[in-house]
């Protein structure tokens, strides 16, 4: 989706609003999630968004949750269903996918879910699972900026779990990944998509374990 200088991950997105409805249906999980217009994928569940959903590990069972560029919320909310004792950041800078969280969170009565800004997350945060469908559109530099950041905030003993296409890109992501000191391997391919399970660096400075449950 890119109209007019406007992406999927404008903060404010200038598309007129048209509210519609994504039935998201998993194995354990079933929710319907407000999507609409200006938002990634808001037609459909993104087809990398359900390989994630259906084929990564489920989160820790310690530490928060982190969804990056969360969306409309289809991977925090199954996340918070998952693990309903544990807090679950939703993150994005697009505000009205922020909204959308919310009122998902709210009419799925999951009072885990925290959908806000990048900046709005405490700075000495700590999460033991942190899922991502990420923002490949963005550009390398402002992918690899941000991923550097919220993956130097994973716990010593936590996992990130990344979708990407792999004409996107996945495998050079991975090697960059492994060359910025996170440990990278693939854990599977379906139809065209890698997901890429990565721990945090050793030398991170990750030192600061909350023990959230
Ligand atoms: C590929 S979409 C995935 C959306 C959602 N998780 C899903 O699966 O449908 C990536 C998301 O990252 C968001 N994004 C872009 N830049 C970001 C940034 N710097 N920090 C956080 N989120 C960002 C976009 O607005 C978009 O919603």
């Amino acid at each position: 989706m890119a109209e007019q200088g406007q992406h999927y991950f404008s903060a404010v997105p200038r598309a007129a609003s048209a509210g519609d409805t994504v039935h998201l249906r998993l194995p354990d999980v079933e929710l319907d999630l407000r999507t609409d217009t200006g938002v990634f994928s808001h037609a459909r569940l993104d087809p990398g968004t359900r390989i994630l959903l259906e084929h990564a590990p489920p989160p820790a069972v310690r530490g928060d949750i982190l969804d990056l560029g969360c969306g409309y919320g289809p991977i925090a909310l199954t996340l918070a269903t998952r693990r309903k004792r544990l807090p679950v950041w939703a993150v994005d800078v697009n505000e009205r996918a922020l909204g959308l969280v919310r009122a998902n969170a709210a009419a799925a009565g999951l009072g885990n879910v925290t959908a806000c800004l990048p900046d709005e997350v405490p700075a000495d945060i700590r999460f033991g699972t942190i899922y991502s469908n990420p923002p490949i559109r963005v550009g390398k530099a402002a992918l690899h900026a941000m991923l550097r950041h919220w993956l130097s905030l994973l716990r010593d003993d936590g996992t990130a779990y990344l979708v990407v296409q792999k004409h996107l890109g996945s495998d050079s992501l991975a090697k960059w990944l492994a060359g910025q000191g996170f440990p990278t391997t693939r854990l599977t391919s379906q139809r065209g998509y890698r997901i890429l399970e990565v721990l945090a660096a050793p030398d991170s400075g990750t030192k600061h374990q909350t023990a959230t449950e």
